[in-house]
């Protein structure tokens, strides 16, 4: 069973990547707690519960649903699932497990960590996205009408346990975007894995279970590690926005309804790899090789009617945006990036011409 460690200064906990890890749900709780509470949506539960309420059997705990969807992750509904963990009987002992794609991990992380302020939260993530990338690094929140993730706070696990089998009844299109965060885990930090990817990829699009659980451990263990390095994304954290400035600015311009995170990831690392070649940073063979392992896990959806300079000004407004600053993170070579700023305004509005192309 691959276990990882996430070692920040203040917390360490581990993440599980095992077929039927949600089963051992009940070994990680604290022995001191008073209410469990199992947070969810309808939808993940009806496909996924069973193997969680498994886990827990003859533990006892409440299951509290939260609405899905981007557009619904929001302050209100935090307040209205505080609400009904109070009238519950929650109070400061008491544990959350939340149980879900990244919306849970980010909503129910975010209510345990301002509940009787701060409680316990295991995670149990049910997306690829959310076992690769979201559930690891202690990132909870909500957005604001005007923005993504504008308020949250940094809430570590108590651990995390990814259970592969939890996503075979991901729909097709959820898959294949969250195998695109594991092709950026590649290309910023894993050769390895970059290469596994480029001549495996029918196995892993098919789901064969040593292909899914090999590129699973892999994308897991560097999630740790880099977080574990800098828990407060300062630093070296950024590395892991490649191909995310770019992204944002592109869900943002489509307002979070016409692509996927992982979609508009893709997108954002085209244009990423694109500024890399061209501004000197990387040789055009592993630019190459780069995009057409991105390619590889497409196709990318229409990317038609998006204006390229209006992309350019949301990434102006992007909260990560430093004094006006604009960050990019680009490739130097397949499992190294580098973070470059004051980069050429017409180079920017080139690269992402290409990645819109
Ligand atoms: N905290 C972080 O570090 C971090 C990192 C990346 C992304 N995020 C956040 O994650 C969110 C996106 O997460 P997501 O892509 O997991 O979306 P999501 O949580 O909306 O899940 C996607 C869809 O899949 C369904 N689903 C989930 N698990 C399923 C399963 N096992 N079987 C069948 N259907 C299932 C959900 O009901 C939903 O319809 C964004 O809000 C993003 O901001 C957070
Ligand atoms: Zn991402």
């Amino acid at each position: 069973m691959p276990t990882f460690r996430v070692e920040t200064p203040g917390h360490c906990y581990s993440a599980v990547v095992e077929r039927g890890a949600d089963g051992h749900v009940a070994e990680v709780l604290p022995s001191k707690r008073d209410k469990l509470f199992v947070i969810s949506t309808e939808d993940v539960w009806r496909h996924q519960g069973g193997a969680l309420t498994h886990g827990l059997e003859g533990v006892p705990h409440e299951v509290l649903h939260l609405p899905g969807g981007e557009e619904q992750k929001r302050l209100a509904h935090v307040e209205t699932l505080a609400e009904q963990m109070v009238k519950r009987g929650g109070d400061r002992s008491s544990v959350v497990i939340a149980f879900g794609g990244g919306i849970v991990n980010d909503m129910a992380g975010f209510a345990a960590a301002i509940f009787m302020r701060g409680i316990p939260v295991i995670q149990v993530p049910t997306t690829l996205l959310a076992q690769v990338d979201a559930s690891i690094g202690g990132k909870t929140g909500v957005n604001l009408e005007c923005g993504k993730n504008l308020v949250g706070s940094f809430h570590q696990p108590l651990a995390v346990l990814i259970d592969p089998l939890l996503t075979e009844t991901l729909p097709e299109r959820e898959y294949r975007a969250g195998l695109w965060e594991i092709v950026k885990a590649g290309i910023i930090r894993e050769p390895g894995l970059f290469q596994y990817l480029a001549e495996n990829s029918a196995a892993v699009l098919a789901r064969a279970p040593a292909a899914v659980d090999r590129i699973l451990a892999d994308s897991v263990r560097m999630k740790c590690e880099v977080v574990s390095g800098d828990e407060r994304e300062n630093d070296y954290r950024r590395i892991l926005n490649f191909g995310h400035t770019f992204g944002h600015a592109l869900e943002a311009e489509t307002g979070y309804r016409r692509f996927l995170h992982g979609e508009a990831v893709a997108f954002g690392m085209r244009a990423a790899v694109w500024l890399g070649e061209n501004t000197g940073h990387c040789s055009a063979e592993d630019c190459v090789e780069m995009l057409e392992l991105i390619e590889l896990y497409g196709p990318i959806p229409p990317l038609t009617g998006i204006s390229p300079e209006n992309l350019v000004a949301r990434l102006v407004h992007d909260k990560k945006t430093v004094q006006g600053n604009v960050h990019f993170v680009v490739p130097e070579r397949i499992g190294e990036v580098k973070v470059i700023t004051g980069v050429d305004g017409k180079l920017v509005l080139e690269a992402i011409r290409f990645g819109l192309a």
